[in-house]
C-alpha cells in the first residue's frame, strides 16, 4: 500500500496533560476508543480491499473514484461500520491497527514488517516495565511495538546516527500514540559511541539492533546488558547472518546464539475449497537472539564439531574460542 504524508495528529484530550506515573498504560496503547473524532486518522477499505488512510475534519470530504465521502458522516460513529459514496461505492470504516498504521507511515528507511516485529516483542521477551535499547530507529515502525510492550513504565532508549531518519521517526511514533510516549527517548548518535555513555553499563535488559552492520555493536551491547538479558538482531541478508551470528560466539560472553526466519502463508477458506492463498510473505529477514552470561561467564561450548569447512581456509569471519586451526584440506568439497 502506498505510503502517505500523515502529519501527526494533536495528543487526544485524555492523554496530553497525563505522566507516565498516573496514567493507566492502556492510554499509551495507541488505541482511541469510543467515536471517531476530528484530527483522528481511519481506514476506509473499498470492496477490492483497497485501503486510504484519512485524517479526519470538520467540513471536509474525501474523494475516490467511486465519488465522494463527507468526513461529517464518519464524526462522532463508533468505528466498524460501512459508508457508502456519493455515487453507492461501499467503504469499510475502521481505525487504523498498529500493524497497518506501520506499513503505510512514511518511510525513511526500511521498516521491521508486523510479522518480525511480532517475533521480536515475543523471543526477546520484551515486557512490561523492560528497559531497552533499540538501533537504528529508521522509521520507528520497530519501536512503536517496542514501546508497546514496555508501557509507560518502561524504557525505550532508540539510537538513530541519521538525524533526518530520526525525524521521520519522531513524527510517526508520536502520531501513532497521539503524543510523546513517556518511556521513550530517541538519541541522534552512532549506537556504538552513544550507549556507553548513554545507558548504564550492565542495566539493559534487551537490545534490539536493525542495522547493516550489527556486529560493530556486540561489545557496546554486551556492556550495556545486565546477565541474562537479550541481544536481538534483525538482518536482511545471509552474510550479515553468518557475521553477526560468529561475532556473537567469539565475544564469549553470550549463549549460543539462536538464528531463524519466519514465512507467513495466507490460507484461502470456502466451502470445500480450502488452500494455501496464492500470496505469501516470504523472505523479509532473519532474527538472531543470544542471552548475556554474568560476568566472567562463559556459556559451555558447543560439543558438536563443525561441519566440513565451515571454518577451513576460506573462511574469513570471526573464529569463536576452541577451533582447531584452518587447515587447508577442510573444503565443502570434501
Ligand atoms: C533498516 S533501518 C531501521 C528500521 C527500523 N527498525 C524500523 O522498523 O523502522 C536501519 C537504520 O539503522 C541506522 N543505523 C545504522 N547503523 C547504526 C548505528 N551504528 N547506530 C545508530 N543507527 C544506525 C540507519 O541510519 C538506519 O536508519
Amino acid at each position: 500500500m502506498p505510503s502517505q504524508d500523515l502529519t501527526p495528529v494533536p495528543p487526544a484530550p485524555d492523554t496530553a496533560a497525563d505522566t507516565a506515573a498516573d496514567v493507566a498504560p492502556e492510554t499509551w496503547a495507541g488505541v482511541h476508543r469510543g467515536p471517531l473524532r476530528a484530527g483522528e486518522w481511519v481506514r476506509l477499505t473499498d470492496t477490492k480491499g483497497r485501503r486510504h488512510n484519512i485524517c479526519l475534519e470538520q467540513g471536509k470530504r474525501f474523494f475516490t473514484n467511486r465519488g465522494s465521502i463527507d468526513h461529517d458522516d464518519l464524526i462522532g460513529r463508533p468505528e466498524g461500520f460501512t459508508v457508502t459514496s456519493s455515487v453507492g461505492g461501499e467503504y469499510l470504516v475502521f481505525r487504523p491497527l498498529l500493524s497497518e498504521f506501520v506499513v503505510s507511515m512514511p518511510r525513511g528507511a526500511a521498516v521491521v514488517y508486523p510479522k518480525d516485529a511480532a517475533q521480536i516483542v515475543a523471543m526477546a521477551d520484551i515486557f512490561p516495565g523492560a528497559r531497552v535499547v533499540e538501533a537504528g530507529v529508521g522509521s520507528g515502525a520497530l519501536t512503536c511495538s517496542l514501546l508497546r510492550a514496555v508501557g509507560p513504565h518502561g524504557r525505550v532508549s532508540s539510537y538513530e546516527r541519521r538525524e533526518e531518519f530520526a525525524e521521520v521517526a519522531r513524527r510517526n511514533v508520536t502520531q501513532f500514540f497521539g503524543g510523546e510516549h513517556p518511556a521513550w527517548q530517541l538519541t541522534v548518535g552512532d549506537l556504538v559511541e552513544a550507549l556507553p555513555g548513554g545507558d548504564g553499563t550492565g542495566t539493559v535488559d534487551r537490545a534490539i539492533l536493525d542495522m547493516l552492520a550489527p556486529w560493530e555493536c556486540v561489545d557496546v551491547v554486551a556492556d550495556a546488558l545486565t546477565p541474562g538479558g537479550i541481544v536481538c538482531v534483525y538482518v536482511a541478508t545471509t552474510t550479515q547472518l553468518g557475521r553477526v551470528v560468529e561475532t556473537l560466539r567469539a565475544h564469549g560472553g553470550f549463549t549460543e546464539p539462536q538464528p531463524w526466519e519466519t514465512l507467513v502463508r495466507d490460507w484461502h477458506v470456502e466451502g470445500l475449497a480450502i488452500r494455501p492463498g496464492h500470496k505469501m510473505i516470504g523472505h523479509t529477514g532473519f532474527l538472531v537472539t543470544a542471552r548475556r552470561m554474568a560476568p566472567g561467564e562463559k556459556a559451555p561450548t558447543k560439543k558438536r564439531r563443525p561441519a566440513p569447512g565451515a571454518y577451513g581456509v576460506d573462511y574469513q569471519g570471526p573464529r569463536p574460542a576452541g577451533l582447531p586451526p584452518a587447515v587447508a584440506e577442510e573444503s565443502y568439497d570434501d
